[in-house]
């Protein structure tokens, strides 16, 4: 039985992390475990341009150094926020390719207006950002999606099946080149669609979609702290995720969708989506990678896939797991001022944390 490994350090390709108190409060966790992250753009107001991007990303280094500096984060502590835009119907092709080249931004995100949390400003209608869209596919710069379209008459459990039929499908006919991620991948829909195209179509995977279906979130009551979007599936669905998060195919990998929300606002009587993963992700994700039998495909999905799309270097640092006889435990939330975000809860006992990053 294996009870110990050591895995190229791992990123998180989709990450919020806020501003302010709860940037400084959450980063610690993230920054223990990842050694780079894409960073959401959905802070209100969004980061949309090449200069938010850069003021974002000082402040997230500073959020990190003080960490360090009072002891939350270990001394050798390295994390780089690889930033990203959010596209606007009025976005500029100019300074999002400009902010590329710069090597100030890895990937553009799109959300369809209204899709979730902070997505008021996202795009309204495709064609209005096709020009920036065909600029982006010739300077080589990823497309990061939120896959659900918003329309009223459309189930919640549908909605990213229709955006891959009506968005997704065609974008990819009408720009071949484009460098696309279909973000949170929920459905056997989503999963089959990246299998069936070239490996410029690449899609990430949560943890809490790979480990949880929507009966966690509604059967006995309801769970606010699961509610995320997309939304939880059907057993069916999830099964068809792990598989493709265990087969090593390359366009599958880790995208936390961390994203804090204090528990008040989640446990209202409407709650705002979003599941706080940072602290377990990686031990829910060797958990669930040992009872599948597959540990040796973990450091593809965690530390290889991710920037083997992205076109970057992997990690030159190690990350050590180890099984131990009693489950692990975390703390139940982190406090952010006066309130507390609540931290994922795999609803099963995990035996594997991380003992080293080095
Ligand atoms: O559950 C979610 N929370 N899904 C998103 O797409 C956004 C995120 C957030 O920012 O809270
Ligand atoms: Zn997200």
């Amino acid at each position: 039985m294996t009870n110990r490994i050591e895995i190229v350090q791992p990123d998180d390709w989709h990450l919020h992390l806020r501003d302010g108190d709860m940037l400084s409060s959450v980063v610690g966790a993230s920054a223990q475990h990842f050694r780079r992250a894409i960073i959401m753009p959905n802070l209100v107001p969004p980061v949309v341009t090449q200069a938010d991007a850069q003021n974002y990303a000082s402040r997230i280094e500073a959020a990190t150094k003080q960490a360090i500096d009072s002891n939350m984060l270990h001394a050798d502590t390295r994390f780089t926020p690889l930033m990203t835009l959010y596209l606007t119907d009025e976005s500029d092709a100019t300074d999002i390719v400009s902010a590329s080249k710069a090597g100030v931004i890895k990937a553009v995100k799109l959300y369809p207006a209204g899709a979730t949390t902070n997505s008021a400003s996202g795009v309204t209608d495709i064609d209005k950002v096709m020009p920036v869209l065909e600029a982006m596919a010739e300077h080589n710069i990823v497309l990061c999606m939120h896959g659900e379209i918003t329309r009223s008459d459309v189930d919640i459990f549908d909605r990213e099946k229709g955006f891959i039929d009506e968005v997704l499908a065609p974008l990819r006919e009408r720009l071949p080149e484009l460098r696309i991620v279909l973000e949170h991948v929920t459905t056997a829909d989503g999963v089959e669609f990246v299998q069936s195209q070239a490996s410029n179509t690449a899609a990430t995977m949560t943890p809490h979609h790979l480990l949880l279906n929507r009966n966690n979130m509604l059967v006995g009551g309801i769970r606010p702290h699961y509610y995320c979007l997309p939304i939880l599936k059907r057993e069916e669905h999830r099964q068809v995720l792990l598989d493709a998060a265990l087969s090593g195919d390359k366009r599958f990998f880790l995208g936390t969708d961390s994203a804090p929300h204090t528990a008040n606002t989640k446990e209202a009587p409407c709650g705002c989506a979003g599941v706080f993963n940072a602290p377990n992700t990686m031990s829910t994700l060797a958990q669930l990678f040992d009872d599948a039998d597959a540990l040796s495909m973990l450091e593809g999905f965690t530390s290889r896939n991710g920037p083997n799309f992205y076109q970057l270097p992997i990690n030159d640092s190690t990350m050590t797991l180890e099984k131990s006889e009693q489950p692990v435990s975390f703390p139940e939330s982190i406090q952010v001022g006066a309130e507390k975000v609540v931290v994922f809860d795999p609803a099963q006992p995990l035996f594997w944390r991380v003992v080293e990053v080095a």
